[in-house]
């Protein structure tokens, strides 16, 4: 089978280069590989079969050839989990540090898979000094994010303001999926939010996603980063199948992730505080952070919804 991006699901005001579509690739080929495996098959891969473009360009060409092979292998643990997992974006638990021994199962999760392993380095981030830099870069980014209209546009296009618009749509996510429910949920759907107000920087859509980071950001225990050193559509990928694996391991470990994504972004009012992040975390020169998430103790949040698989097919 090939995988190729669906260019009408694009980001181009938050992910001007579709970096970060490719990384999304990438979490998709590590959940076919897995499973793949459950069905006793090995996979394949051939990233870019017809040729890889530059990484500023989308062209419609596969990201990657997939070959099902006779396998031996044992079936990958990970995939156990896969049913179980979902971002979880609501406020962390300050109260119940990330053991260093869920942080190294963590770690060993992403080289366990060898072309992964090669392509990607893996960091977590524990002490309260780095953390509280990174929580106010990760607030600031928001804010910056949220500052234009045309950005808030493209966000809102994806955000389901309702339980109906989840149903019809079966895509994109709402503020129930960041633990906002009940009597709160209700009057913010029903009177402060809706798709026309939202592009207003002043308004409670911007404003409100901004207190949501900075709650999510305060509350992290733990902050990870995945980098590559170089930034090819075949690291991006690979950073994506890294996520996908470290993901999963941490749903193994009863742990709750989350991508914060904003202060990874190209667009050039996000370009200074990139910088900050990037020296904070101590990127090598050349390298590209293409993952930023955190990682903690919470309750479960409810799973984003889901297109049928047939809606993505091509045959
Ligand atoms: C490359 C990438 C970047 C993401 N960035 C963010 C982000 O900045 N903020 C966020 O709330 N979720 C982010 N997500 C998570 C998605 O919003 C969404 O929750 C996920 O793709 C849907 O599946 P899940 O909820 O089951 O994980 C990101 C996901 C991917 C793959």
């Amino acid at each position: 089978m090939d995988l190729y991006v669906d260019a009408t699901r694009l980001l181009p005001q938050t992910d001007p280069q579709y970096r970060q579509t490719h990384v999304s690739q990438g979490t998709f080929l590590e959940l076919l590989v897995l499973a793949l495996s459950k069905l006793g098959y090995g996979a394949g891969i051939e990233y870019f079969p017809d040729g890889e473009y530059a990484n500023d360009t989308l062209e419609s060409r596969p990201v990657a050839r997939v070959r099902l092979q006779a396998s031996t292998a044992t079936l990958d643990p990970l995939f156990a989990h896969i049913v179980n997992r979902s971002s979880n974006k609501r406020p962390y638990r300050l109260d119940r540090p990330v053991p260093e021994d869920a942080v190294r199962k963590l770690l060993e999760c992403a080289v366990e898979q060898s072309e992964v392993a090669f392509e990607t380095s893996l960091r977590f981030e524990v002490a309260p000094p780095i953390r509280k830099t990174l929580s106010y870069l990760a607030t600031a980014a928001m804010a910056i994010e949220v500052a234009d209209r045309q950005r808030n546009i493209e966000t809102a296009k994806w955000f389901r303001f309702s339980d109906a618009e989840i149903e019809r749509k079966r895509d994109g996510f709402g503020l129930i999926h960041n633990g906002t429910t009940g009597m709160r949920r209700w009057v913010a759907e029903t009177f402060l939010l809706d798709r026309e107000g939202a592009a207003d920087p002043r308004g409670m859509f911007a404003t409100g996603a901004i207190d949501i980071a900075r709650a999510q950001a305060e509350s992290t225990p733990a902050f990870g980063v995945i980098t590559t050193s170089s930034n090819s559509r075949r690291a991006q990928l690979l950073a994506g199948r890294c996520y996908a694996r470290v993901a999963l391991a941490a749903e193994s470990q009863g742990l709750a992730m989350h991508p914060m994504s904003q202060v990874l972004e190209e667009y050039p009012a996000m370009q200074a505080i990139k910088g900050q992040f990037e020296q904070a975390i101590g990127l090598a020169p050349g390298g590209t952070a293409q993952m930023f998430f955190r990682l903690g103790y919470a309750e479960r949040a409810p799973h984003t919804p889901r297109r049928d698989a047939n809606e993505m097919l091509r045959t």
